[in-house]
């Protein structure tokens, strides 16, 4: 299997918008999160759409809502006001359950910190969302072996996630982020915990992916990996005030 099976996108969608399909849309978008003591505006009414096959970056100082708007695209979170379109249903007000359905088919995460679970082998954590869409044990074998061989990790496929290396856990983690072939990938601060060569390396494999037909997200500090993108956009306290395409993908 190659690059090219793994991130070829599962499902289809119409309504074409500029140069392709919209992959997601958002009106407006507003959250606030409470607390007893105070009120935190996070995101204060985003419009962004972002289409199929496209690689866009999120920058903006901390705490402006990049996590926050990442988890929302990501159907982990519900806005508390405004409209999130996915794969042209408006989601924003699914219930969990919802949300997790089409979450699982859908969309892969990679995060700054791994999150591997400790107690599962490198295997058994790159097996557990094809588990949870219910492939059979054979189908998942096979499929997970091609994941881990195309990213280099095969070798450590019985060890446990403390035992890698930071760049190792990392092409872990992006395993299990692909395994499903989802048509979605959100990734926060992917090379934040990562020396430069493993940085690179992460990147390099995400412009694979991305350029074999998998939409990508990326909240990222380093202007350096925002090169890789196709299009930055800046936030600020919860707004958008910026949008940067690069010369060459502008249509
Ligand atoms: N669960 C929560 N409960 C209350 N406030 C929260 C919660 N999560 C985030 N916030 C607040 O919402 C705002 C946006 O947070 P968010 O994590 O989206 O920022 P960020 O841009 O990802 O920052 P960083 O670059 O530091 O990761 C911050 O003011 C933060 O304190
Ligand atoms: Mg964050």
């Amino acid at each position: 299997m190659t690059l090219d099976d793994m991130a070829n996108p599962g499902k289809k969608i119409s309504s074409p918008a500029g140069n392709g399909s919209t992959m997601l849309h958002t009106v407006n978008l507003r959250k606030i999160y409470t607390t007893e003591e105070v009120e935190t505006t996070a995101l204060d009414g985003v419009n962004i759409e972002i289409n199929e096959k496209e690689f866009v970056a999120i920058m903006g100082p901390s705490g402006c809502g990049k996590s926050t708007l990442l988890n929302i695209f990501g159907l982990l979170d519900n806005p508390s006001g405004g409209e999130y379109h996915f794969l042209n249903e408006e989601v924003s007000k699914y219930t969990e359950r919802q949300r997790a359905k089409m979450r699982k088919a859908n969309i892969g995460f990679v995060f700054q910190s791994f999150n591997l679970i400790d107690e599962l082998t490198v295997f058994e954590n790159v097996e557990l969302p094809l588990l949870y869409l219910g492939v059979s044990p054979a189908e998942r074998k096979k499929t997970v072996e091609e994941v881990l061989e195309r990213m280099q990790i095969m070798h450590r496929k019985d060890h446990f996630p403390q035992q890698l290396s930071g760049g190792q856990q990392q092409r872990v983690a992006v395993s299990r982020a692909v395994v499903a072939k989802p048509a979605l990938i959100l990734a926060d601060e992917p090379t934040g915990n990562l020396d430069s060569a493993n940085g690179e390396e992460v990147m390099n494999i995400l412009t694979q992916l991305n350029e074999a037909g998998t939409t990508i997200v990326m909240v990222t500090h380093s202007p350096h990996d925002s090169e890789f993108a196709h299009r930055t956009i800046h936030l600020f306290d919860g707004h958008v005030v910026t949008e940067n395409y690069k010369e060459k993908f502008h249509v």
